[in-house]
């Protein structure tokens, strides 16, 4: 294991059944519609990788940038999109997928830029949800696990872009960034 890591939080057995099982709930819950699956970069690329590959449903992959994290392990409280869809989602049923949801803030500025592009519908999947530290009542459509205020990598989360290729999730040693 990492010297940096203080504990696993998920290992990657149970983040593999976790994300099958919320494919599944997705693949019932879209059938017929026209899906497009918006993915946060970079942290969300690995479970967007297999959160795809678990719903049984024809859909399209979107990308998106975007960013209010510096370096630091606290939000700057802004938004900045920095690579945006490529494709419109007019009329399409958009699902907008995040590796963790803090403080709500990136969701919340999303959804509203994507809402004014007149999707049929827009719902929000994060795989880790940090309830405590929400800031304005953002609530998340389908949540792989609901985590403790600590601060997580691996599995596509970062700490100063290192540790995502961690198969499992990991709380930092505070060490690490002190
Ligand atoms: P929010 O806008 O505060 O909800 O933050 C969401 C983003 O913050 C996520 O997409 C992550 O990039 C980052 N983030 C929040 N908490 C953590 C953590 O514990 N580890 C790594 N990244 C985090
Ligand atoms: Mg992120």
């Amino acid at each position: 294991m990492n010297e940096n890591i203080k504990k696993v939080l998920l290992t990657e057995k149970q983040i593999a059944a976790r994300v099958k099982e919320l494919g599944a709930q997705l693949t019932a819950e879209y059938q017929g519609k026209d899906v497009i699956v918006i993915a946060l970069l970079k942290g969300c690329a690995w479970f967007v990788a297999d959160l795809t590959r678990a719903m049984d449903i024809p859909l399209r992959v979107e990308f998106m940038v975007a960013s209010s994290y510096g370096d630091g392990t606290c939000t700057s409280g802004k938004v900045n999109v920095k690579l945006d869809v490529t494709n419109s989602i007019e009329g399409k049923h958009v699902i907008l997928v995040d590796d963790i949801i803090d403080s709500g803030v990136t969701f919340a500025a999303i959804s509203a830029m994507l809402m004014e592009r007149k999707p049929a519908s827009l719902k929000t999947v994060a795989l880790c949800d940090k309830v405590e530290r929400r800031v304005n009542g953002m609530k998340a459509d389908y949540v792989g696990f609901v985590i403790p205020d600590e601060f997580v990598v691996g599995y596509g989360l970062d700490y100063a872009q290192d540790y995502r290729n961690l198969p499992y999730i990991g709380v930092l040693d505070p060490k690490a960034y002190a």
